[in-house]
């Protein structure tokens, strides 16, 4: 029988995808996911670190996982407690000693060695618990089992790892490494692995996405105009030249990309936004803060209007494309003044989503040791300032695109019956009523009403060609608003 694994991932986007990477590891060792943690063999915490209640919650969820494991042990049965990801890179061994619960504790760059791991766990039953918090020399990507677990319609694709920018609010660059990309080659290979399991729009991942610079696939040798640029030079590619590549795939019909720091937007990957249909007219770019002492007390090594240059040029690229930032309030420092222009910059630039977040000072990191720390209640009043503003535009954008007709790719089931959510051109989450057998299909939807974080709308048109047969069965209604494109 099969063992049963839980998987619980915090954090971004590239811990979802390390955990799908982490099941496929484990698969041939006899693991098949499940998705509760109830008399699981082995239950994986996936964790993060970004801030101070990101890792509080992983000691709570030990806490709570220590019963779960005791009344097993009860049954007569064992299972593995481990903790994965960014905590478990900055505190393995605070872990190991504060939780004795935990069997295992591994880094993001070693779950390629999982079956080693956890045979030594087995063995090893009365030890304090096993640590591999390595920076292997060797790439866990060349070690990771081709077969993946699906992950349905809407895919994630790591293509760079780890970040050498040290803005010095941050922990990414000790937890997760230097800054590291896969060959291009290795990521084609990938990307078509996933549109044959049944992908239609992948996202590229990395903590510097736009940074990324990996090795070019042979074929590039002999096309590359042999005069205009030597061999070295041709060596690698940027993100902009792999994304035309990745267009190429025939089934893959969205392409997006996060996470990406200014000062990597480079010429080349605007111009995409601009020319390659593929590439999605929306862009997640944190600044962070819109004043330049800030920008460089965090050493973003970019100020305010160099940002607001970026964005200008990728509207002229791309004249409808949505923006999307990171937001942090209460840097150590920080002024009203300095806060008064982030909110400027806010109104410059106008977003049609963004997150924010309170300055949490990390251990280990330069801004945790300056002196003049924000009071927590000045850092909660300038959030809900921001947060005001912030939602006012992303409710304002979402209106402006009630009475639009935009293809939406439907992921999931909804919340009602009948109902299915999918994401517009623009990442906006939207609601039809549809039938399932649409999941996975990139549909024209008639925007028709727009909420703070959500779009309603009707299915003007299918990706499919039996439409006709399947319209007016009343029970069963694939579509049920049916008014024909352009009607
Ligand atoms: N690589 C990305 C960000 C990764 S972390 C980039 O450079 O933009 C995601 C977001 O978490 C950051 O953009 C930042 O807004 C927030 N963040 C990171 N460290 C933080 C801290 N110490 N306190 C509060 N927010 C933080
Ligand atoms: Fe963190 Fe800055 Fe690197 Fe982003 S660029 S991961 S915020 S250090
Ligand atoms: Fe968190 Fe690590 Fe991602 S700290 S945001 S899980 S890189």
């Amino acid at each position: 029988m099969a063992k049963k694994l839980f998987i619980k991932t915090y954090g971004c986007q590239m811990n979802v995808y390390d955990s799908t990477r982490m099941s496929d590891v484990l698969a041939p060792l006899g693991y098949a996911p499940t998705d509760h943690p109830d008399g699981a063999d082995m239950i994986i915490l996936n964790t993060c670190h970004i801030r101070e209640k990101a890792s509080e919650k992983v000691f709570s969820e030990l806490g709570r996982l220590k019963q779960i494991k005791q009344e097993k042990a009860e049954d007569g049965g064992r299972m593995i407690l481990a903790v994965a990801g960014c905590v478990a890179q900055a505190e393995g061994d605070e872990i190991l000693r504060r939780a004795p619960q935990v069997d295992l504790v591994f880094g993001p760059q070693t779950y390629h060695r999982l079956p080693e791991l956890v045979t030594r766990t087995l063995r090893d039953e009365k030890s304090r618990g096993v640590l591999d918090i390595d920076f292997p020399l060797e790439s866990k990507f060349d070690s990771l089992p081709e077969d993946s677990v699906v992950q349905g319609s809407a895919a994630f694709l790591s293509i760079q790892e780890g970040c050498d920018k040290f803005c010095t609010f941050c922990v990414v660059p000790y937890t997760r490494g230097a800054e590291f990309s896969r060959p291009a080659a290795d990521i084609f290979a990938e990307a078509k692995r996933l549109v044959s399991a049944g992908a239609r729009e992948i996202t590229l991942l990395g903590q510097n996405v736009n940074a990324y610079h990996g090795e070019a696939p042979i074929r590039s040798f002999a096309t590359a105009p042999a005069a205009s640029s030597t061999l070295k030079e041709t060596s690698t590619w940027g993100l902009g030249r792999l994304l035309r590549y990745l267009s190429e795939i025939e089934g893959l019909e969205r392409l997006r990309y996060t996470t990406s720091h200014p000062r990597d937007m480079d010429d080349e990957l605007i111009a995409v936004h601009g020319e390659e249909p593929k590439v999605m007219p929306y862009l997640h770019l944190p600044v962070q803060s819109g004043a330049d002492r800030i920008l460089d007390a965090m050493n973003r090594r970019h100020t305010a209007d160099d940002y607001r240059r970026i964005v200008d040029r990728l509207r002229a690229a791309c004249p409808n494309i949505a923006l999307s930032s990171d937001f942090i309030v209460g840097f150590p420092g920080e002024r009203d003044e300095d806060f008064a222009a982030t909110l400027r910059l806010v109104t410059d630039i106008g977003y049609a989503q963004a997150y924010s977040f309170k300055y949490s000072p990390r251990p280990g990191t330069p801004a945790e040791s300056i002196e003049q720390q924000i009071d927590e209640a000045d850092k909660s009043e300038r959030l809900e300032t921001l947060q005001g503003l912030l939602g006012a535009q992303q409710l304002a954008f979402n209106q402006s695109t009630v009475g639009q007709t935009m293809p939406v790719l439907l992921e999931k089931a909804g919340r009602r019956n009948n109902q299915l959510s999918g994401r517009s051109p623009f990442m906006q989450s939207v609601f039809v009523e549809a039938n399932r057998r649409l999941l996975g299909e990139i549909v024209e939807v008639r925007i028709e009403k727009a909420h703070a974080r959500s779009l309603e709308g009707s299915v003007v048109t299918g990706s499919y060609t039996t439409l006709p047969a399947e319209v007016g069965r009343s029970s069963d209604q694939v579509v049920q608003s049916v008014v024909g494109a352009g009607t």
